[in-house]
């Protein structure tokens, strides 16, 4: 997957139905079909487990999410989801390591590792997802939480695959307390950076910041040159909130130019 696009992915989490499912999936994917600069965005659902070989859009820019992957390749593992039967449904992309994972299921390192292996063996991009806690960012320990993040999952990987990273500071994920977006931009600088001891070449690797993301603040991420599209949580449920999102990517490109010829 190339970072030529940016990416709007909206997690579910344990939420929606089929019927719920079925309405955004129709009206997602007929404002992509009516709308070809909607084609240029990467739009992705991570819905819940037993939706996933519903999401059949014929879309090709509208991937297929999912939010967990099992550590475990196969076996006599109850209740388990291997990335092999992600692959077999045509998952594109899945979460690893969200906050929600790590905190209410005590997700381990060790976990995480194996889960990312597990999709690279299958093809499958993984969104893997950092971000420090409240205690943590007023200590001003962002750079180094996030170092040490992407350490113990990335080094010495027997082989290393396309990822997606998601930067979710955990005090903003559901508190309606973003981020402020300049900020977000240098912790993504910091990234794009730092990725460079794992990745020859980071540049294709989308970053996505995630936390409170809505219609009404994502035109200010959407402007920030090192953020690469938005994880979306509770502002995604809803079809039009959801493309107000996309739409907002879409403009960017214009209002920047805009704005640097001194027009706007
Ligand atoms: P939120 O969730 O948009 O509701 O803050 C983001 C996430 O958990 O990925």
């Amino acid at each position: 997957m190339q970072n030529s696009s940016k990416y709007i992915v909206a997690n579910w989490k344990q939420h929606g139905c089929q019927q719920m499912l079925a309405d955004w999936l129709t009206q997602v994917s007929q404002a992509v079909t009516q709308k070809p600069s909607l084609q240029h965005l990467r739009l992705a659902l991570c819905a819940p487990m037993p939706y996933i070989a519903m999401q059949h859009t014929g879309v090709p820019s509208v991937l297929r999410g999912a939010q967990y992957v099992s550590p475990y390749q196969g076996g006599a593992y109850t209740g388990e989801v291997s990335a092999r039967m992600l692959q077999d449904l045509a998952v594109d992309i899945v979460l690893v390591g969200h906050s929600e994972r790590r905190q209410w299921f005590n997700e381990t390192t060790s976990q995480r590792r194996a889960q990312l292996h597990a999709l690279w063996c299958v093809g499958i991009t993984p969104v893997l997802c950092i971000g420090e806690n409240a205690e943590q960012h007023l200590q001003g320990l962002t750079e180094q939480v996030l170092t040490q993040q992407l350490s113990e999952v990335l080094d010495d990987q027997p082989q290393l695959g396309p990822l997606i990273l998601a930067y979710e500071p955990i005090f903003a994920i559901g508190s309606g307390h973003p981020l402020l977006p300049v900020e977000a931009q240098q912790v993504h600088n910091f990234l794009r950076n730092i990725l460079a001891r794992w990745y020859t070449d980071p540049l294709p690797i989308p970053l996505l910041y995630g936390g409170s993301v809505n219609p009404d603040n994502v035109s200010h991420y959407a402007l920030q040159p090192d953020i690469d599209g938005v994880l979306v949580g509770g502002a995604s449920l809803n079809p039009t909130t959801f493309l107000q999102l996309a739409q907002a990517f879409i403009q960017a490109p214009i209002v920047r130019i805009k704005t640097d010829s001194g027009v706007a």
